[in-house]
C-alpha cells in the first residue's frame, strides 16, 4: 500500500506504526528524502537495501531525535564531536563514531563504526520519536541515482516499493548531510554536504580532508560515479570546444545566469542571485528536470568552491563521471 500524506498527526502515527512493525517509510529531512526502517531490526534494514538495490557493503546513516539516544549506539563521543553536535544538531551533519554491539552489522556494513545524525525536519523528528527507535535511512533513490528532494521524486522512482511516503514539502537544504569521522586521532571530512566546512572548523578547528589512506575504496557515497542522472554531464570543459556540440540536443545547468548563447533545449539556472544556498536547494530537482528531457548531454557550469559550493561541486563531479 502506498500513501502519500501532507503533515498531519495521523500520517506520522501511521508511519511510526509501520516502522515499529518492520516496514519501510520514505520521509522528509532538511537535506533529502530518506528511506527509513528500524535501525535495530536487521530484517527491516535488509528491505531498505532490497528496495534501493543497494550493495550491502554500503553502510547506512542512523537517525536520532534526541542526544540521549547516542549512548545506545555509540561507544564514546570525543569531546570535540560532542561540542559540534551540541552546536549543529538538529542539522545537516553526520558523525562517524565507534559503534556499540547492539547496532546490527548490516547497518554499518560490518564496520566497527556507525554514522549518526539528527535531522532538522520536524516530521522526521516526530517520526523518530513516535517510532521509539533510531531510524536507519539512506537517501530514498535507486542506488547511484540523484537523491530525491520532494515526495514526488520518491513516488516516481520507488512509489510502488515502499509502505508509505510522508510528504513534508521540498527539502530546504537540498544536498545530503556533511559526514565527519571521529574514528581517528583527528576529525576527517568524508563527504562535503549541507553543513559547511567553514562552520565546522569555526567550532572544532582544522579537520582532515577526504577518506583515510588505509580505508576500503568502496564506501559508495564516495564512489567516483554516484548521484548520477542517465544523461551524461560535462562540467566547464565544454566552454573551450563549443562547436563540437552543434548538432546535439543539449541542456544547460547554469549557476546564476546562462553565460553563453546557444540553442539549448532547456536551461536550468540554480540561483539567479548567485546564492550557493539557493543553488544547493535547487540542484537535484534541476538535474532531474534536465534528465527527463532525454537530451544527448547536459553541460554544467562550476560554482565557487566555498561554503555549500563544495557539496555542489562534489555532487556534480560524481554525476559527471563516466
Ligand atoms: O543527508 C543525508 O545524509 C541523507 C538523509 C536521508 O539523512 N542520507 C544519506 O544517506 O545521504 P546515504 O546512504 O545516501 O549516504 C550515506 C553515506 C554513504 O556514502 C555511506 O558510505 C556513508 O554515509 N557511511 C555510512 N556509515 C558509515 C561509516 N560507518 N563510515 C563511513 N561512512 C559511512
Ligand atoms: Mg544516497
Amino acid at each position: 500500500m502506498i500513501l502519500q500524506k501532507k503533515e498531519d498527526a495521523e500520517a506520522i502515527r501511521q508511519a511510526a506504526e509501520i516502522i515499529k512493525e518492520g516496514g519501510v517509510v520514505a520521509f522528509p529531512t532538511e537535506t533529502v528524502y530518506g528511506l527509513g526502517a528500524d535501525a535495530l531490526n536487521p530484517l527491516a534494514v535488509a528491505r531498505i537495501f532490497e528496495i534501493k538495490n543497494r550493495p550491502f557493503f554500503d553502510p547506512l546513516i542512523v537517525h536520532i531525535a534526541d542526544l540521549d539516544e547516542m549512548s545506545r549506539l555509540a561507544v564514546e563521543i570525543p569531546p570535540n564531536g560532542e561540542r559540534l553536535v551540541k552546536r549543529c544538531w538538529p542539522g545537516p551533519l553526520t558523525i562517524v563514531v565507534f559503534k556499540k554491539e547492539e547496532v546490527p552489522d548490516l547497518v554499518t556494513a560490518g564496520l566497527p563504526t556507525v554514522a549518526i545524525r539528527m535531522p532538522k525536519h520536524p516530521m522526521a523528528l516526530r517520526l523518530i520519536r513516535e517510532a521509539g527507535c533510531p531510524i536507519a535511512a539512506p537517501s530514498a533513490n535507486p542506488f547511484g541515482y540523484v537523491s530525491p528532494t520532494t515526495a514526488d521524486h520518491v513516488r516516481e522512482q520507488l512509489g510502488n516499493r515502499v509502505d508509505l511516503i510522508l510528504d513534508g514539502g521540498p527539502c530546504e537544504v537540498g544536498v545530503e548531510s556533511t559526514i565527519l569521522s571521529f574514528s581517528e586521532e583527528r576529525p576527517r571530512l568524508l563527504r562535503p554536504g549541507g553543513l559547511t566546512l567553514e562552520e565546522i572548523e569555526s567550532v572544532i578547528g582544522k579537520v582532515e580532508m577526504g577518506p583515510a589512506q588505509e580505508e576500503k575504496p568502496s564506501s559508495p557515497g564516495r564512489l567516483p560515479k554516484h548521484y548520477a542522472p542517465r544523461t551524461p554531464i560535462v562540467i566547464d570543459e565544454w566552454k573551450n570546444d563549443f562547436e563540437a556540440y552543434r548538432d546535439k540536443e543539449i541542456g544547460l545547468l547554469a549557476f546564476h545566469e546562462a553565460s553563453v548563447s546557444f540553442p539549448f533545449r532547456h536551461v536550468e539556472v540554480l540561483s539567479s542571485a548567485g546564492d550557493l544556498r539557493e543553488a544547493a536547494a535547487n540542484l537535484f530537482a534541476a538535474i532531474r528536470r534536465l534528465d527527463a528531457l532525454n537530451l544527448d548531454l547536459i553541460l554544467a557550469e562550476s560554482v565557487p568552491e566555498t561554503g555549500l559550493g563544495r557539496a555542489i561541486m562534489d555532487r556534480l563531479r560524481r554525476a559527471s563521471k563516466k
